[in-house]
């Protein structure tokens, strides 16, 4: 904690202090390294993400770009030391609480900063004062606007206590998140929080190229010559297996590279030493040497006849491929009257979640244990235990709070590094990647290369799809196997298309593995076929959106897989709904443009989406643990990791109204191998729905271990008093006395455990079968506003209807639907990774409060009769059709269709001049 010799003297959180720490040191870094205030949390050390700030003076400042010799005699306050007790700050909690502000959490403590500055000189901001006061500070979960409402809202609350869960049944309700407390509180553990005090730090020596042979030199020297580094690790030193893999037949990623590097940012060392002397290393004197080979960064590099290949067993570079084939596609085609067809491109995405990948490893006697930032404990320790040749019940997930995941948390990051050292060494080790180093090594979303064609009669029923893609998946596997084999299902979008055919491959190149990213392939696919449908509706002089009503998927129609869902296609009520503000957004467009005078031209667009919950035609189970204990409380062990999505949350809902339990008796046990039973990844969609199911079938379970104690009937009701249940039936009232039960060995009178596993079935080789047992659906709707001279687009506005089958807690879809759409957004307008470029957030631009229009949620609850209380997922389903609407309503303004994302001004200022020269307007 702080130290009183030494340092600097100033105010710290209303108390005077002396900060012991060098005067050129970052005051985040002494904050959290010496003051132990991890509120202060650290995105990018380069002033970009504003997750460090600190009010200085009563300013909000970024801390990692104040040195601190610089805060000497001034007055520091971190998230720490925001009392509650501050009317100001009370009022902002509570509204962070109640609008659900803060989703994974790690923005929080310096949104609340910047806002608890604001609102203490101007306690009435209108939206633009509160964009302003915020704008320092970027959020990737929740698309701002809940943050917004919650500032502005905040000033006609009062700082009361917080809102505790009702006693009433709870599905449907917006209740604020269970685990909402400590996110505004600043007290979350995220993975560089928290570290055993003799903890060694590990850095990774990284390859600065794409392709290259390594020769590594005296590491004995290196090490003699440096004190404090205690051991460098190489591939030699790996026990088990050196290679992980998300999808195990798949799994081709050394730990540490062997001899060879296959992309720029692949660790070929790890050097683990005492903290300090490891922040102050210079890793550019670690003796290797690189002969640098030829890269094959370009899908058509990569798939040339003569291209070497990237892994021997791979030809071609295809790591493999998808297909789905229904009816006959050339005949389909033929029989149009009217057909289009075009050539699309996108762009490698960067996840930027805030919380860069941290965490620490220990071993435990013959046992190694791993707190660290993950979505996917328990293929983690799958992985690890191959990587140190060791039985899965030997190595110990606990996942720390998440900063964010989106997908690339799935894989492994920092955990085969800390597990390996931690191992060898028998010391607790820490690793906390750079923004840098998180960029440039872990997985993207896939760049896509699509070529498509869609025909229609000319009544506008369409009648043949014909859909080739491929997708860069970089050097290594990752997940590319699942976006290959999921995109063929839904390229197609949620229409009937009698005659269809879609191929994919996944391609290997020298580039950062594509992994996982909300979606997978699936956002990439809709911006071609949503703007090839609009094209087709412009030729056919159809409206577009009454275009896509007349071919909407309904219940009883039959996909692309030949599935039919008999009820909960809710897609065509999704478009229905966005009719009325479509027709208002059009006309007052037209009236616009019709009086525009300057470069300013609006546009109007929409785009439909589908997306299967869960995995593609394979098994997908959850299991839920649940215990009554003597008090009458509950105790939910609930593996399912919440990265911010509100699982934490909308799965004790679903248990307690299966059991009819006030929701306030819920204790949730989360997410530790050890403890909680395995709930799967979090992705795909999965974890409301599949996770959600188990936790439904665990408090049926449990309501009928209940009811047997009584000896009653299913019919009978249940009621929960401190210590007692009372259970009202045909003959009256029983009350149990728990307290009289005997317990089981984990302390409870009663204890179940259920699974549920998603009915699908394989598909053939034409892709025909049953891949997912439901879907989400929904429609965006986009206006714009298009600065025709610079090629600069302004959203201004976007609907966004979504059937989600059942809203458990209608707050946090729409937290779902607005962070999605800010993602879907950013992949429209602004977000290209270029590896080896921009491997930073000044470069790599994500959207900021400023980039978000207002977001109307719209959602529509077509039930599923298989999903807990008729829910489906919507995690991925927010983002896909934001982009391809964006792309229609530029095309709406401008003429222009944008082949090629991210529609960046200076891509779309070519695009609009050469529309113009092709037009002879020149
Ligand atoms: S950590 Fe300081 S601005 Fe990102
Ligand atoms: S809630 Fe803002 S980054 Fe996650």
């Amino acid at each position: 904690m702080l130290e009183r010799a030494a340092g600097v003297s100033l105010t710290l959180n209303g108390a005077p202090a002396r900060l012991a720490a060098p005067p050129l040191e970052r005051l985040s870094q002494a904050l959290r390294e010496h003051g132990g205030l991890t509120g202060v949390k650290v995105g990018c050390d380069a002033g970009d993400c504003g997750a460090c700030t600190v009010l200085v003076d009563g300013e909000p400042v970024c801390s990692c770009l104040t040195a601190v010799g610089q805060i000497e005699g001034c007055a520091v306050e971190t998230i720490e030391g925001l009392s509650p007790g501050e009317d100001v700050v009370g009022r902002l909690q509570r509204a962070f609480h109640v609008h659900g502000a803060a989703q994974c959490g790690v923005c929080t403590p310096a949104m609340l900063l910047a806002a608890t500055a604001l609102l203490r000189r101007n306690p009435r901001p209108s939206e633009m004062q509160t964009q302003d006061a915020l704008s320092g500070v970027l959020c990737r979960c929740t698309g701002y606007r809940k943050i917004i409402d919650a500032v502005i809202d905040a000033q006609g609350l009062a700082g009361e206590a917080l809102p505790v869960p009702p006693d009433a049944a709870a599905v449907g309700l917006r209740l604020p998140r269970l685990d909402g407390a400590i996110k505004i509180s600043g007290a979350e553990i995220f993975g560089a929080d928290a570290w055993p005090t003799d903890a060694l730090l590990a850095r990774a020596i990284r390859s600065p190229h794409h392709h290259a042979r390594f020769f590594l030199g005296d590491i004995e020297a290196f090490q003699r010559a440096h004190a404090g580094v205690a051991a460098v690790f190489t591939a030699e030193d790996v026990p088990g297996e050196n290679r992980f893999g998300v999808i195990r037949p798949f799994a081709d990623q050394p730990v540490l590279a062997e001899g060879v590097v296959r992309f720029r940012g692949e660790a070929v060392a790890l050097v683990v030493g005492e903290e300090g002397a490891m922040r102050a290393l210079d890793l550019s004197f670690f003796p290797v040497t690189w002969d640098i080979l030829p890269a094959l960064t370009a899908l058509d590099e990569a798939t040339a006849p003569d291209a070497a290949p990237i892994h021997p067993l791979r030809p071609g570079n295809v790591l493999t491929g998808g297909r789905v084939v229904r009816g006959d596609v050339e005949t389909g085609l033929a029989t149009a009257d009217v057909s289009v067809e075009g050539e699309f491109e996108t762009a490698f995405v960067e996840h930027a979640y805030i919380e860069p990948e941290a965490g620490f490893a220990r071993r435990v006697a013959d046992r190694i244990e791993i707190q660290a930032c993950t979505q996917a404990p328990y293929m983690d320790r799958d992985d690890i235990a191959k990587i140190l040749g060791i039985a899965p019940q030997r190595v110990r997930i606990i996942p720390t709070a998440v900063g964010g995941g989106f997908g690339s948390k799935l894989d492994l990051s920092v955990q085969p590094f800390i597990a390996l050292a931690a191992w060898l060494l028998g010391r607790p080790v820490r690793m906390v990647y750079s923004r840098t180093e998180s960029i440039m090594s872990t997985t993207k979303r896939h760049p896509a290369a699509i070529r498509a064609k869609i025909g229609a009669t000319r009544d506008g029923r369409l009648t043949a799809m014909d859909f080739v893609a491929d997708f860069n998946t970089g050097a290594y596997a990752s997940w590319g196997p699942t976006v290959a084999n999921r995109v063929p299902v839904h390229a197609s979008g949620p229409y009937r298309m009698p005659h269809y055919r879609a191929r994919t491959r996944a391609i290997h190149t020298h580039l950062v593995p594509a992994g996982a990213f909300r979606g997978f392939g699936v956002p990439q696919s809709a911006i071609a076929q949503e703007q090839l449908l609009d094209e087709l509706a412009i030729k056919l002089d159809l409206d577009p959106l009454e275009f896509r009503i007349l071919n909407a998927l309904e219940a009883g129609d039959a996909t692309v897989t030949g599935q039919v869902f008999k009820e909960g296609v809710g897609f065509k009520a999704c478009l229905e709904a966005l009719r009325p503000g479509w027709r208002k957004a059009r006309e007052a467009a037209r009236v616009f443009n019709a009086a525009a005078k300057g470069p300013l031209r609006r546009g109007v667009g929409v785009a439909g989406m589908w997306y299967g919950c869960g995995n593609t035609s394979l098994p997908n189970p959850s299991t839920m643990r649940l215990g009554l204990k003597p008090d009458g409380r509950l105790t939910l062990f609930q593996g399912a990791v919440d990265i911010g999505q509100g699982s934490n949350t909308v799965i004790p809902q679903i248990c307690a109204d299966a059991i009819g339990a006030p929701l306030a008796l819920f204790d949730l046990a989360s997410a530790d191998t050890d403890t909680t039973p395995d709930c799967g990844k979090t992705s795909a969609s999965r974890q409301t729905f599949v996770s959600g199911n188990a936790a439904f079938l665990a408090g049926q379970a449990m309501r009928r271990t209940i009811l047997r104690l009584a000896n009653v009937g299913e019919e009978a009701a249940i009621r929960f008093e401190a210590g007692f249940v009372v259970i009202e039936g045909a003959g009256g009232e029983r009350r149990v006395n728990l307290s009289a039960l005997s317990l089981n060995a984990s302390g409870f009178v009663a204890e179940v455990q259920e699974t549920f596993d998603p009915p699908t079935t394989p598909l053939d080789e034409d892709g025909q079968g049953e891949p997912y047992a439901v879907f989400g659906y929904g429609a965006h709707l986009a206006a714009v506003e298009v600065d025709v001279e610079l090629g600069r687009v302004k959203v201004l506005r976007l609907i966004c209807s979504h059937d989600v089958g059942r809203a458990i807690n209608p707050t946090l879809v729409e937290g779902q639907i607005q962070g999605g759409a800010a993602q879907g957004l950013g992949m429209a307008l602004m977000e290209e990774f270029v590896p080896g470029k921009g491997e930073n957030l000044h470069d790599y631009l994500i959207p900021s409060i400023g980039d978000m229009p207002p977001v109307e949620s719209i959602l529509i609850e077509d039930p599923s009769s298989i999903g807990p209380f008729g829910a489906k997922g919507i995690g991925e389903q927010a983002l896909i059709p934001t982009a391809p609407a964006i792309l229609n309503a530029i095309r709406h303004a401008t003429g222009v269709r944008v082949k090629h994302t991210p529609a960046t001004p200076d891509r779309l200022r070519a695009a609009i001049l050469a529309l113009r020269n092709e037009n002879g307007n020149g």
